[in-house]
């Protein structure tokens, strides 16, 4: 494996920071791109600099995510989730490389209890889950591609739920939050490890990755709380009573029996996920 040259997207995000860490970790050779070094959505950059730099791998971070603005911004969110996609696959298909590119619960539409398959029907409900499930259509038409959909996302490099949530602790005594919609928090840091043991494969598909088990997000950010020792009361609202402008599943659950089938690791618990966060944000558990 030592002729391989990883190209990484969205360096400066929550995944991108933590996969070419655990590249660099592992010694193997990688570039790290924010939208400074290449902008995903211009084709004509995007195109000489991956003919000029000639990675073997491109995994694919950049992205559009914040979801609720998405609503109103449309045609950028689609610019870059779509187009920008549609940019980097089209070298890839060029160059005959794989690409690793990673797509969003919210492709499903969310109804029952029963956590979602690899191939169940999607059923994107905002603009955001739309671009991203169009970005799959792209990436889905390679002969070499990991579509890894993931989920409530958390690392250091960034921010997230986990944070917002000790930020709020500072100054509220109690705080509302969503607690109909299930799903699982997934650390950046356990994700880097299992992207870069796929890349060591040609198990190409589509995946589901998160860490283990299955909360709410009032459940989530009462864990929180308790590890870091505030006594913050936690009322559970309804999806309808928070009322986001983007539309998001309430069956967040994700089938990971992919990883299984195909010799990967399944992630740690999300709890213990969360402790190794809390810890490199240097809070005391
Ligand atoms: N976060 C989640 O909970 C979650 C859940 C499911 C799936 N995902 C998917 O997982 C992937 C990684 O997410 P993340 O949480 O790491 O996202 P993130 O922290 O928001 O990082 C995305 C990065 O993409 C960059 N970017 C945006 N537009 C760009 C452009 N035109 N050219 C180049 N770079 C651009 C952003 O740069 P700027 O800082 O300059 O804008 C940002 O650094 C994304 O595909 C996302 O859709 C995330």
């Amino acid at each position: 494996m030592s002729k391989m040259k990883v190209l990484v997207t969205g360096y400066n995000g929550q995944l991108g920071y933590d996969i070419v860490r655990e590249l660099k970790h592992r010694n193997i050779n990688c570039i790290g791109t924010t939208r400074e070094d290449l902008d995903i959505v211009d084709k004509e950059k995007v195109t000489l600099y991956i003919k000029k730099t000639k990675p073997t791998h491109i995994i694919h971070c950049a992205a559009w995510t914040k979801v609720d603005k998405a609503e109103d911004e449309s045609s950028l969110c689609r610019k870059i989730n779509v187009n920008g996609t549609e940019n980097i696959a089209t070298m890839c298909d060029e160059l005959n490389i794989p690409l690793i590119y990673f797509s969003t619960d919210y492709v499903f539409g969310g109804n029952g209890e029963t956590p979602h398959k690899v191939d169940d029907k999607v059923n994107p409900l905002c603009v955001y889950a739309k671009t991203k499930y169009d970005g799959e259509l792209i990436v889905s038409k390679l002969k070499k591609y990991f579509i890894i959909r993931i989920s409530w996302v958390f690392g250091i490099n960034g921010n997230n739920f986990v944070k917002t949530m000790i930020k709020l602790s500072q100054d509220k005594n109690e705080l509302k939050i969503v607690d109909d919609q299930i799903g699982s928090p997934t650390y950046t840091y356990d994700l880097s490890k299992l992207v870069c043991d796929m890349i060591m494969t040609e198990k190409y598909g589509v995946y589901h990755a998160t860490n283990e088990g299955f909360t709410s997000w009032a459940n989530f950010a009462k864990e929180i709380f308790k590890k870091i020792n505030k006594n913050i009361k936690v009322i559970g609202i309804s999806t309808e009573e928070y009322n986001a402008k983007a539309k998001r599943p309430k069956n967040s659950r994700l089938d990971k029996s992919s990883l299984v089938n195909n010799g990967f690791k399944l992630l740690p618990s999300w709890q213990d996920a969360l402790d190794r966060y809390l810890k490199e944000l240097n809070i005391e558990v």
